[in-house]
């Protein structure tokens, strides 16, 4: 399934307008010029005849103007008057037939069809395409014949019909053809002979009729073709007839494919044949000898198994520089040239079993030769577990590790775009040694670095042809890793319209699948698909926008919260420190702090984060921990920021968040002193088998981070979005109640502005915990609440499963939605909880898994988290009569009246149950008891086909 689309924003029309003005931004959509309203005839004809549209891609296929309007798909061209140039539908799963007012698209140069159910014939009709020069229509199930006026295409490059069930004969009028490069028809039911009239194509390159009916006489006319680089001819019955000796002179073959043709009489000389690659002549039944004069020397290939050859295997096979595999097996050979066995070496291979005079008692050399079981020739590789240095699952779904930096150790995930390709008639049987080769020229066939374009996987299907995913990378230079919507569009457009040239090693491509990072959307599906795209493009217009308005904001926001700002002379004047006053804060010194660690001793060690060090410590108050900042930005802005996290963290009071004590910015130092928890980090508790968490402390666990996050939302003023939830910042102190840690790297949340509009997210630069980012925040950069609700799910699935959130490679949010979707969430479930309730454990797992969703929509608010928390704990509780909790949430005492109006304002504001996981099944061990809504979200599913 095809599900990255196209709303083609092309050409004039629709023309994008984006001006950022004073942070508005402005959109001008240009008045569309008419379609011409043949083509919109053709286009709603088109519409109609497709019965099915089940992924809803045309949609917003409406009114009178498929060039002005955007349709799906649909690219224009052409001064006033608009016509239809390109039709590209590949991949949208359409059923129906094709309408013969197709026929009256006159200027169309591209139809692309490709990948769809369509049925019925090709219309006649389609012969009067002057301008076509694309007609892709593989992979449908269409039927009935080629219609000869096909022939009158003349300015035809490429046609492709592979893959249907098309029957009937090549008609003859092919031969017209007079600029086709591809003729791609295999897989097909195409009977009768090849028309010898195909002799007259001046520039074919590729003729693959493989897998059809085909019989009749292989013409001899093809070898006329002084450009035909690629023959492909296999699985067709043709007459019991030698190959035609006039092929041994076409010097520009490249490769010659007619395994299993019914073909008699010997093999070809190929000495003539000097580029030539590949030779596939297997399971015909040629008989004598194996030509022993020169052999091309760039021949990687040659397969002439299942034959009744005689004769010794000559030794012109010994010295082939890019020799890969010589199959001979199951023929009547008699020995093989000791040079040709002393060539063969581990990257190439010879096959000979079952040629009884060589293998019934084989010479010392030969006998490896023998096995059939020997082959180590490739089926294929996943690349990406080749980067040993990084955990594999640590990207996030619509990402991949930046392959540069990930062969170097450094784990950095971006977004990624991935192309399914296949190779569909490659000159080697053996990818491993061309994939440098390959990955630099796709690379520059996309205009892209070396580095943005590498092979993710590779495996070997039927021909055989080569599949492989490409992953497409933005580019590392930029600040911001990311693709934009014209990006995208470009590279998709470079794969469905084949302008990366062929390569004579490499033969034809096929695209399959293009996926595209999340977010960007090319061809929008749904019923609201019209106003789809236009919301689409109001995005485009008020990100640039919000991001000014919300930097302008941010700037003026620190500013006023900073001020008096500290200027850096006067913040590193440490004796004068104790100037700044932040109420309810002690400031400390440095000799404080070094004699409460004795000199930040390693025994004192607690633990290290993102933020720095941190030491216990010893103070006239009590225990404490202090935080050292390693690699401290002692900038203004640093010290800025650093001054500005204190003022906010001296408001932020509140029984789930570690408190802060006191700071010391003596000497150029950064410590913050926090209270001390003495139960240590919920992720190191997690791990100890010593002192197992049971269920109802977990729950406990649960419910009082989640009020932390709660208030740091909706209660602190400004409001906080953490960034960075994960196990290692929740502490646990010694009466295991839980303290949501390490505002280190927190962010203001929006501030209305001061018409009291509130910006729906901040954009920033990615901070966080591998494994607990946000996918969606990872693309965007921007941060809103659901970022920290998303981690804070993966911390509630560490609750139920005791897992690390990614654990022995794999990653415990997939591993969990998969759990949950087989109905198998016990098998997750931390078998150091010993007297666990399915019931609530199970709507532990519900809720956990609807805050990692991948859209941040679809997850619930931290108010509505809670809300089912504390269900979960008290019905617990209630069940287990261990508890003597009240029945209602449990509102912190530290907050005031208005603070706790707004709470409970967005606890009971509920309209809905919110609460989806995107399993599209919904079976748990326990279903029935669950009291969410389970709604099947059929969102995002990127592809697969
Ligand atoms: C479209 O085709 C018509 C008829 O063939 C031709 O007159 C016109 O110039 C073409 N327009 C464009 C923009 O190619
Ligand atoms: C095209 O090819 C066929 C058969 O080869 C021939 O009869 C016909 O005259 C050719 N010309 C056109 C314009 O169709
Ligand atoms: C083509 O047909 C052959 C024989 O039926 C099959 O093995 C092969 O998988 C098909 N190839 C494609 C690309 O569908
Ligand atoms: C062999 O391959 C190389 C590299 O692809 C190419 O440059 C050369 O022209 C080829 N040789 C012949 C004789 O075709
Ligand atoms: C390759 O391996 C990665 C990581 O193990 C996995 O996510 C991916 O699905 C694999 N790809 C293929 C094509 O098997």
């Amino acid at each position: 399934m095809w599900v990255s689309c196209w709303r083609g924003m092309e050409g004039l029309r629709g023309v994008l307008c984006l001006c950022s003005l004073l942070g508005i931004s402005l959109l001008f959509g240009t008045v569309a010029a008419a379609t011409n309203p043949a083509d919109t005839a053709a286009l709603k004809a088109f519409h109609n005849s497709i019965g099915n549209d089940p992924l809803s891609k045309l949609a917003n296929w409406k009114g009178d103007d498929p060039c002005g309007n955007n349709w799906n798909g649909v690219l224009c061209g052409g001064n006033g008057v608009q016509y239809v140039e390109e039709l590209h539908v590949l991949g949208f799963d359409l059923e129906g037939s094709l309408a013969p007012e197709l026929g009256d698209l006159t200027n169309v140069t591209i139809l692309d069809l490709m990948w769809n159910s369509i049925s019925g014939s090709i219309p006649s009709t389609l012969g009067k395409l002057q301008n076509l020069q694309l007609l892709l229509l593989n992979g449908n199930k269409l039927t009935g014949q080629l219609p000869m006026e096909l022939g009158r295409l003349t300015n035809m490059n490429r046609l492709q019909i592979d893959e249907n069930q098309i029957s009937g004969p090549i008609p003859p009028t092919f031969g017209n053809l007079s600029s086709v490069k591809h003729l791609h028809m295999n897989n097909n039911s195409l009977n009768g002979s090849i028309p010898p009239d195909l002799g007259r194509l001046p520039v074919l390159k590729h003729l693959l009729v493989d897998n059809n009916k085909l019989s009749g006489i292989l013409p001899s006319e093809l070898a006329n073709i002084s450009t035909l680089q690629i023959i492909q001819v296999d699985n067709n019955q043709f007459d019991p007839l030698p190959i035609p000796p006039a092929y041994a002179n076409c010097s520009s073959l490249l490769k010659l494919s007619m395994r299993n043709c019914n073909l008699y009489g010997s093999v070809l000389d190929f000495s003539s044949l000097v580029n030539l690659e590949y030779l596939d002549l297997s399971s015909n039944h040629l008989y004598g000898m194996i030509p022993n004069g020169s052999i091309p020397v760039n021949l990687t290939t040659m397969i002439l198994s299942n034959n009744v050859l005689t004769g010794p295997i000559p030794a012109s096979f010994g010295n082939l520089p890019n020799l890969e595999l010589l199959d001979f097996h199951n023929n009547n050979l008699s020995d093989i040239d000791p040079g040709v066995s002393a060539a063969i070496h581990n990257s190439s291979e010879l096959r000979v079993y079952g040629n009884p005079k060589i293998c019934d008692t084989p010479a010392p050399q030969d006998s490896k030769f023998c096995s059939p079981q020997n082959s180590n020739i490739e089926k294929g590789t996943n690349l990406t577990s080749s980067f040993a240095l990084c955990k594999p699952d640590i990207c996030q779904a619509g990402q991949g590790l930046l392959p540069t930096l990930a062969a170097q150790g450094n784990c950095q995930c971006a977004p990624v775009i991935r192309i399914d390709c296949r190779l569909k008639s490659p000159g080697f049987v053996s990818f491993d040694k061309y994939l440098q080769d390959f990955q630099s020229y796709m690379s520059k066939g996309l205009n892209l670095s070396v580095g943005q374009v590498t092979v993710e996987s590779y495996n070997w299907g039927a021909g055989p042809r080569l599949h492989f995913v490409l992953a497409v990378f933005p580019s590392t230079t930029q600040t911001h890793l990311s693709f934009n919507y014209q990006e995208v569009k470009a590279i998709f457009l470079q794969f469905a319209s084949w302008e990366i040239p062929d390569s004579p090693v490499y033969g034809p491509r096929e695209l399959l699948v293009f996926i595209t990072p999340n977010g960007i959307d090319l061809f929008p599906s749904g019923n609201a698909g019209r106003s789809r795209a236009a919301f689409a493009r109001i995005i485009i217009g008020s990100i640039a926008g919000t991001a000014i308005l919300v930097g302008a904001l941010m700037f003026f926001t620190l500013r006023r919260r900073a001020s008096p700002s500290p200027s850096r002379k006067h913040l590193l004047s440490s004796t004068h420190n104790k100037e700044l006053k932040i109420e309810g804060i002690r400031s400390f010194s440095l000799q404080e702090m070094e004699a409460a660690t004795d000199n930040f001793s390693d025994k004192k060690l607690l633990g290290k984060g993102g933020f720095g060090t941190v030491y216990e410590g010893m103070l006239d108050i009590g225990e404490v921990a202090i935080k050292r900042a390693k690699d401290k930005d002692i900038s203004e802005e640093g010290l800025t920021e650093f001054y500005t996290e204190i003022q906010l963290l001296s408001r932020v009071h509140h029984k789930n968040l570690v408190k802060l004590i006191g700071y010391c910015m003596d000497d150029g130092e950064q410590l913050l002193v926090y209270e001390y928890m003495a139960g240590g980090t919920l992720r190191d508790r997690l791990s100890s088998s010593e002192r197992p968490l049971d269920l109802k402390t977990r729950l406990s666990i649960a419910r009082g981070s989640a009020h932390g996050i709660l208030y740091l939302h909706n209660a602190a003023d400004p409001p906080i979005i953490h960034r960075d939830i994960k196990a290692a910042n929740i502490l646990l102190d010694e009466k295991n109640e839980a303290k949501v840690s390490d505002f280190g790297v927190s962010r203001l949340a929006p501030v209305p502005d001061l018409d009291g509009l509130l910006p729906d997210h901040v954009s920033t630069v990615v901070k966080g915990t591998p494994g607990y980012l946000d996918p969606e925040y990872f693309l965007t950069r921007q941060l809103t609440d659901k970022s920290d609700v998303y981690s804070f799910g993966v911390v509630l699935l560490e609750i139920f499963s005791g897992q690390h959130p990614i654990f022995n490679g794999k990653n415990l949010v997939r591993e969990a939605r998969m759990a949950y979707k087989k109905g198998d969430t016990i098998s997750l479930l931390d078998p150091n909880i010993k007297n666990y309730a399915s019931k609530e454990t199970d709507q532990l797992l519900i809720v956990a898994l609807s805050c990692c969703n991948d859209q941040p929509e679809t997850r619930p608010s931290m108010a509505e988290v809670l809300r089912s928390l504390e269900n979960i704990w008290h019905q617990y509780c209630g069940f287990n009569r261990h508890s003597n909790e009240s029945s209602v949430v449990d509102i912190d005492s530290n907050y005031t009246e208005e603070q706790r109006a707004k709470i409970y304002a967005s606890l009971t504001d509920t309209t809905t149950s919110t609460f989806s996981t995107e399993s599209t099944t919904s079976s748990t061990s326990n279903r029935d008891s669950t009291s969410f809504t389970q709604k099947r979200n059929f969102g995002r599913s990127l592809s697969s086909r």
